[in-house]
């Protein structure tokens, strides 16, 4: 080692060491009152001894990228970001191809990179992944671990954030220490929450909700060999961690970091409401499944401050916001979470054509707190579930059981004037509950309207998607577009030939990229250039406007017509208005109450996307089908 680069690593242990005095409290006080019995006291010294460990292990480049973001604060909260969700195979092939695709992702303005599951996996069902074998293995069909480094270190070059998965609620049936719990090692079995009959499992379904009731109903599956039966929240196959030992929290974060280390900048943690389990409970939320994500979190921010959390808690909006922590873990939590509820609220919109919902939800939730940043979405890979506060809908003067049963009538083709064409996920025909799956251009109409040549429908689907995209891309957080919604792409129905998806809907908002509609892009003047075209040019601008960093909350505006969304951004100096229509008539916004809004048309005001002036008539502001403006100036 030369005298410099000695000096730099003595530098940042030290950084380590200081990181570790200022947070040594706070993690203890967490490891404690979750594992408070004496006989678990003696794994906190040895959570501290990895920790070491951990960060001794962790490449010199990485260390000084966390030291420079912790320079730099907030950098999660930048308008500079875009993102993209995408299966490394779906996408295109491998790492490799991926790789390959890198000057595609430099068009659109794409820089940052949710990539779903590569670690091994078990064949046939596996859950796109989600059913771990490995934590850092990286599944052949990717390529090996050697590429996976090469990508993640000129991903870095170009600046490209990357978020992958880690799997903290369970791991596969097939994972090492399943095996050795099935080969009967009860250390292991310990591992998970394993029991010898159905008196604990009965105890616990008296109240655990079922998340995949039509396809694996219940909360535990038996074991013939283990001759146990094992909690199993999700599939069979996923078997549910035991966070109540402690070695299992050492354990995972030693997996973590694996992962942290192979260049990954942004952890999402996949079903982390689900992290502890309770008799007479939900087992969703608990206060304990905040102080471990909490605890994880503080180990990081010692090791690698410079990676941060996604929590994936696709939960009631009340509750979503408790993951960017509460109180004392306040900011100690994920600094960024899924905005499941504007997405929800969104498809809400597009069905009712009205606004509403949207607006009371959006006022009557209590907002997030400022270091922390959403990613907002239209869809993900998953299904679109309805979890929208009941309370807000009964206020509108609705049933929530019958709206609800309107929205799955609307989407999943159970009313023919609906432009949708969706399927039904977790139908449960006992009690109407279901959840909604579908591309979301499908969802939108345009699978519909390309099948009847409607050349207005088409045009009206393109409209809502770019408005769709429009939201998410100014609201404030990381926009985070699926792959193939930036050209279009419809239902992929392919799944139902496939033994292992045939049983799983969200297979079909999960297609193949098309790469020949992308090659003729420049070429061809369709839907998918026009999507395409349309959300580069929104990118292209909302990295030009500071004031869409998210440092400061949108501010919605309710106005008296109930099919348009407004809602400003500012940041003390700069304003932009962004104005949306939900119906496919023209709407009108009066000039008195844009007045009132800080908006002044007479100043020759323009729309930002387009350029174009607004369109004023007698003293009307005038809003196509589906029309959005982002109104700069004021
Ligand atoms: C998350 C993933 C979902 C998966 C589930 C179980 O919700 O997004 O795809 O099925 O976790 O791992």
């Amino acid at each position: 080692m030369t005298k410099r680069s000695k000096k730099y690593v003595d530098a940042s242990h030290e950084a380590f060491g200081l990181r570790l005095a200022t947070n040594i409290s706070l993690i203890s006080s967490l490891y404690f009152s979750l594992y408070p019995e004496k006989e678990k006291a003696s794994y906190f010294p040895k959570l501290l001894d990895k920790m070491e460990q951990l960060f001794l292990k962790r490449p010199e480049e990485l260390k000084e990228l966390d030291l420079k973001r912790a320079k730099v604060g907030n950098w999660y909260q930048s308008e500079q970001l875009t993102g993209m969700q995408l299966y490394v195979d779906r996408f295109n092939k491998d790492i490799k191809g991926l790789d390959e695709k890198l000057p595609y992702f430099e068009e659109l303005g794409i820089n940052f990179l949710h990539l779903m599951p590569i670690t091994t996996r078990p064949s046939g069902e596996n859950d796109g992944g989600y059913a771990v074998n490995s934590y850092h293995k990286i599944d052949a069909r990717y390529g090996t671990r050697k590429e996976f480094l090469a990508f993640t270190k000129k991903a870095r070059s170009k600046n490209m954030i990357l978020m992958l998965d880690f799997v903290v609620n369970h791991t596969s049936d097939e994972f090492e220490w399943a095996k050795k719990a099935i080969a009967g090692e009860e250390k292991y079995q310990n591992y998970y929450h394993t029991y010898p009959d159905r008196q604990i499992p009965d105890a616990f379904e008296k109240t655990l909700p079922e998340i995949f009731p039509a396809t694996a109903p219940g909360s535990f599956t038996y074991n013939k060999s283990m001759e146990r039966w094992v909690m199993t929240c999700f599939n069979s196959y996923q078997w549910d961690l035991n966070y109540t030992n402690p070695e299992i929290l050492i354990a995972m974060l030693e997996n973590l970091l694996n992962l942290a280390n192979m260049g990954v900048d942004v952890v999402r943690f996949d079903a982390l409401a689900f992290l502890w389990k309770k008799i007479g409970t939900i087992s969703q939320n608990l206060p304990e499944a905040h102080q471990l994500v909490s605890l994880f979190r503080m180990c990081l921010q010692v090791i690698a401050p410079g990676v941060i959390l996604l929590a994936e808690a696709i939960v009631a909006p009340r509750n979503i916001i408790k993951y960017f922590g509460e109180g004392l873990l306040e900011g100690n939590e994920c600094e960024v979470a899924y905005n499941a509820s504007l997405m929800a609220l969104l498809w809400n919109s597009i069905a009712t054509k009205k606004t509403s919902l949207l607006y009371k939800s959006l006022l009557e939730t209590p907002s997030k707190p400022q270091d922390g940043t959403w990613i907002n979405y239209i869809r993900c890979h998953d299904d679109i579930g309805l979890g929208y506060d009941d309370d807000f809908i009964r206020d509108l003067g609705l049933s929530p059981r019958e709206h609800r049963k309107f929205l799955l009538d609307y989407y999943c083709g159970g009313l023919d004037w609906s432009p949708a064409k969706g399927l039904l996920f977790m139908y449960n025909p006992k009690n109407g509950d279901g959840r909604i799956t579908g591309s979301a251009a499908s969802l939108l109409g345009l699978e519909k309207a390309l099948e009847q040549k409607d050349k207005n429908s088409i045009t009206e689907a393109v409209a809502k998607i770019l408005m769709l995209h429009g939201i998410i891309l100014s609201y404030g957080g990381i926009p985070l577009i699926y792959a193939g919604d930036e050209i279009g792409m419809l239902n992929d129905y392919t799944f139902l030939e496939n033994e292992d998806h045939k049983d799983d809907s969200r297979w079909v908002n999960r297609p193949k990229q098309d790469w020949e509609a992308v090659n003729k892009l420049a070429s061809k003047k369709n839907h998918a250039s026009s999507i395409f075209n349309g959300l580069k040019k929104m990118i292209q601008l909302r990295k030009k406007l500071p004031v869409f960093a998210d440092v400061s909350p949108p501010i919605t505006h309710p106005s008296s017509n109930p099919h348009i969304f407004v809602f400003e951004r500012t940041n003390g100096k700069d304003r932009v208005w962004v104005i949306s229509n939900f119906d496919e008539n023209t709407q009108f916004l009066h000039v008195s109450w844009l007045f009132t809004i800080g908006i002044h048309p007479e100043n020759n005001l323009k729309d930002g996307i387009t350029g174009k002036k607004l369109k004023l008539e007698r003293n009307l502001l005038q809003l196509s089908a589906y029309e959005h403006l982002w109104i700069m100036g004021g």
